[in-house]
């Protein structure tokens, strides 16, 4: 198989890997990085479940070839916690606002939320609501994670 090598800054890290040039970057992530956190809940690019950060903004990694991204910066669920042993603020408050049932859908919405920290998506349902239309979830019925993403941006720009 013809390969081509690709470069990213991956969960803080500097990471080298041969890919072929068709690879779609959830299929780099999930199968050559093992990082499989990042999930596939549809092959329409509509569910929002394989979303990851690139250069901090949101992106649907099953849309995306993974050269599209090289020498770029790719933030995936599994680089988000400050450490092993503690949960970054958004998934704090996905926790306490139980926004999540079987949590496949769970990884895309944080990611997406991350994303929002840095938009102008001021912290109200509505407005997070419109900023979630991407994301698609079977189980919650999404007031939990409206909530959740709401006080997420709240605690998160007062940090910032
Ligand atoms: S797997 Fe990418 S949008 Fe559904
Ligand atoms: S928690 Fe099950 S799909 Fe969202």
């Amino acid at each position: 198989m013809h390969t081509v090598p690709l470069t990213l800054h991956l969960n803080h890290r500097a990471v080298s890997l041969e890919v072929a040039p068709s690879s779609l970057l959830i299929d780099v992530l999930r199968e050559q990085c093992q990082l499989t956190g990042t999930h596939q809940g549809c092959d329409t690019a509509q569910c929002g479940a394989c979303t990851v950060l690139v250069n901090d903004q949101a992106i649907k990694s099953c849309n995306r070839l993974a050269m599209q991204c090289d020498k770029q910066s790719v933030l995936t669920i599994e680089g988000v916690a400050p450490n092993d042993h503690a949960l970054h603020v958004m998934q704090q408050c996905f926790s306490q606002h139980h926004a999540l049932q079987c949590g496949f859908c769970t990884p895309g919405f944080v990611m997406r939320a991350l994303a929002m920290v840095h938009e102008d998506v001021p912290a109200t349902p509505d407005a997070v609501r419109e900023a979630l239309s991407g994301n698609l979830c079977r189980c919650t019925g999404y007031e939990g994670i409206v909530h959740a993403v709401c006080e997420g941006l709240t605690l998160l720009r007062v940090q910032a």
